[in-house]
């Protein structure tokens, strides 16, 4: 395991991209690395939403296929538990640690604990904030500022020609979370220039469906027939408000235009059958072969780009019908 793990610091002090792990100095990359199973440590957000169970699921059979041996662990949407489970990672010894952040902030302490016992760390689904971006090897997912962004255009294209105002009521993500900060910003940055659209409501459903109709209803009590569009960070999100919303008798889909991300089987179910989402921004949860390749790359001493970014789209209502089926998560 330490040969392995010394191939791993080579190839970053290599890139330079990890001060800590590139101190090491021995000279033959790559050696002994392919003929151990490597260990990896992934701590994983929670449960929270389809699109991390799908997530989960493709992680866990990844590992199988690639012959990694998976150290598991659910944080259930804290930080501290992500944080206790890195460190039980390190007093393993494991040989490389994955995991995807709840939050942006608060990260650096562990990230030198790991670099200190030189175990390579790899960012997937989430980004982190930190000044010494070395404390990582690679982030590997999505650009959820750019899914804002496409989720804002989508509506500034929607909204053309209408007098407005247009009244956003804005289910966010956990708050802190890299796609809540940047969904939001993506969304902003859009439509700030046009004065008639108006974020008239604001709050974290947590990405959970339950969470979503909470806050749904009580956004219906504030504001009732005022609000134009829903926004959700996710699908499950998204979901839980189009509850919230016919069980108030309203029509989402119709008199309320619903706008989701993730694009899950349950985002276009609501699409297809009964049009009652208007658009959904795809996020691919599905990020494990890459992992794991990125691992054993890590491991044989190979280079790796500091951000990998998953390929992803826009689905409105009118394609969902025939897209469905083709939809794997
Ligand atoms: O980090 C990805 C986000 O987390 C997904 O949009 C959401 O469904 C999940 O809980």
């Amino acid at each position: 395991m330490a040969n392995t793990r010394r191939a791993a610091c080579r190839a970053l002090g290599a890139l330079a991209m990890c001060a800590g792990f590139g101190a090491l100095t021995l000279a033959t990359p790559g050696a002994h690395a392919e003929d151990k199973q490597i260990t990896l440590g992934f701590a994983q957000v929670g449960a929270e939403s389809a699109w991390r169970t799908a997530n989960t699921e493709l992680v866990k059979s990844a590992a199988a296929d690639a012959k990694i041996k998976l150290k598991f662990s659910d944080a259930q949407q804290k930080q501290e538990n992500q944080i206790k489970a890195i460190r039980s990672y390190i007093a393993q010894k494991v040989d490389v640690i994955a995991f995807s952040p709840v939050v942006e902030s608060g990260w650096e302490p562990v990230l030198r604990e790991a670099r200190a016992a030189k175990i390579p760390v790899i960012l997937t689904d989430r980004n982190i904030d930190v000044k010494d971006t070395s404390l990582y090897v690679t982030m590997i997912g999505s650009d959820f500022l750019e899914e804002g962004r496409r989720g804002g255009k989508w509506l500034a294209d929607h909204y053309k020609d209408a007098q407005g105002p247009i009244n956003i009521a804005e289910l966010q993500g956990t708050v802190g979370s890299a796609p809540a900060n940047d969904r939001h910003a993506g969304l902003i940055e859009v439509i700030k220039s046009d004065p008639k659209f108006k974020i008239i409501a604001s709050q974290s459903g947590d990405f959970t469906l339950a969470g979503g109709k909470q806050v749904m209803e009580a956004f219906i009590k504030s504001y009732g027939n005022k609000i134009n569009v829903v926004y959700a960070h996710n699908d499950d999100m998204a979901l839980g408000a189009i509850q919230a919303m016919e069980e108030a008798g309203m029509h989402p889909g119709k008199d309320v235009v619903v706008v989701s991300f993730d694009a899950t089987k349950g985002g276009f179910q609501a699409m297809a059958a009964g049009s009652k989402m208007n658009v959904d921004v795809e996020c691919s949860p599905l990020l494990g072969p890459q992992l794991m390749s990125a691992v054993k790359d890590v491991m044989a001493g190979k280079p790796l780009p500091k951000r990998i970014l998953t390929e992803e789209t826009v689905f409105p209502m009118s394609v969902a019908a025939q897209t469905l089926p083709t939809r794997k998560y």
